[in-house]
C-alpha cells in the first residue's frame, strides 16, 4: 500500500503503544552503505530547539553504534505486532557478523531525505540527521538506574521526513 507523508509525530501514540510491546526498528548503513537494523527502546520523541527530534540510546558495542558514528543518521521504523520474531532477532543478533536484513527477510528501501535506509514492511517511518549526541555518564546516574544506563551514547535525531501507510493507526492498535 502506497505511504505518504506524515506530520513529525501523528501516529507517535500508536509509535509509543508498539515499542511499549515489541520495541522499534533503528536502521543505519555503513559506509559502504550496508544496510543494517536493530530493535530499540529506549527512545523519546519531543521538541527541542524548535524542532521534532527523536532522542535514542545505543549501547557503544552495537554494530548500529559504529554506523551511526559514521554516517550521522538513522531511521525509525514501526512494524505491525506480527512481525515480533523478525524482531526479536533483529534486538538479539549483530550486524557485525551477520546480514541482519537477509536473514530476518525484511526489505531495505531508499528513504527520502537520509541515506540511512527504511524497512518496507514498517508500516510508520521517521527520517533522522543527528543534531547533537553526548554520553551517558555513569556517576551522574541515581544509582538505582546506574547498573542498567551506563556505555550508551545519546542521540538527537531531528525528523526530516515521516511517512506512513494509510492503515498504519489500525495495524499498529
Ligand atoms: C525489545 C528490545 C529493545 C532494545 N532496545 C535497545 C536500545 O534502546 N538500545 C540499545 O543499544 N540496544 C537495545 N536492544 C539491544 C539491541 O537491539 C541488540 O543488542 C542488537 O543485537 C544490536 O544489533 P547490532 O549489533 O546489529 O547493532 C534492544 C533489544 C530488544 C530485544
Amino acid at each position: 500500500m502506497k505511504k505518504h507523508d506524515i506530520k513529525a509525530f501523528d501516529l507517535w501514540k500508536e509509535t509509543m503503544h508498539v515499542m511499549g510491546r515489541f520495541g522499534v526498528l533503528l536502521c543505519t548503513s555503513d559506509k559502504d552503505g550496508k544496510p543494517n537494523a536493530m530493535n530499540v527502546a529506549w527512545l523519546t520523541g519531543g521538541l527541542i530547539w524548535g524542532r521534532p527530534i527523536i532522542t535514542v540510546l545505543v549501547r557503544t558495542n552495537r554494530h548500529s553504534f559504529n554506523n551511526i558514528e559514521l554516517t550521522n543518521q538513522f531511521t525509525v521504523n514501526v512494524l505491525p505486532p506480527e512481525f515480533t520474531d523478525a524482531l526479536l532477532y533483529l534486538g538479539t543478533a549483530s550486524g557485525a557478523t551477520e546480514d541482519k536484513f537477509a536473514k530476518s527477510k525484511l526489505t531495505p528501501a531508499p528513504a527520502q531525505a537520509v541515506k540511512a535506509p527504511l524497512i518496507a514492511e514498517a508500516v510508520v517511518h521517521y527520517e533522522c540527521r543527528i543534531v547533537h549526541k553526548n554520553d551517558v555518564i555513569a556517576e551522574n546516574l541515581t544509582p538505582d538506574i546506574r547498573s542498567l544506563g551506563a556505555n550508551h551514547r545519546v542521540y538527537f535525531g531531528e525528523i526530516v521526513a515521516a511517512s506512513a501507510s494509510p492503515n498504519a493507526a489500525q495495524r499498529l492498535s
